[in-house]
């Protein structure tokens, strides 16, 4: 049985392109994502983790999409992060197309 995209858990996509992945920011922000899956229930993720090599916003990075909704967060750092998972994924309030 296949989900339906409405029940399919959110996708967090972390830019680690040569200009979000300066000084490795990109990597150190996606191994916290990583992290918060490592403690969540491995059957009921809270998001999917996905990377990508460029988002098309270079000279706002580092950046992180996530869909539903097409959210773009720039300029990603660890608080920028944990707001986000909480406000966009953990409940949900989509601003769809929105930029933070
Ligand atoms: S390298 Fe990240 S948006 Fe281009």
């Amino acid at each position: 049985m296949t989900d339906s995209p409405d029940n399919r858990p959110p996708r967090v996509i972390v830019c680690l392109g040569k200009n979000c992945n300066a000084a490795g920011v990109g990597a150190l922000l996606h191994a916290r994502l990583e992290a918060m899956l490592a403690e969540a229930d491995p059957f009921q993720p809270p998001f999917l983790l996905r990377t990508a090599n460029c988002l098309d916003m270079c000279e706002h990075g580092p950046n992180m999409v996530i869909y539903p909704g097409n959210i773009r967060i720039n300029h990603l750092d660890a608080e920028k992060l944990r707001v986000a998972i909480e406000t966009h994924v953990l409940r949900r309030e989509a601003k769809p197309g929105g930029v933070v």
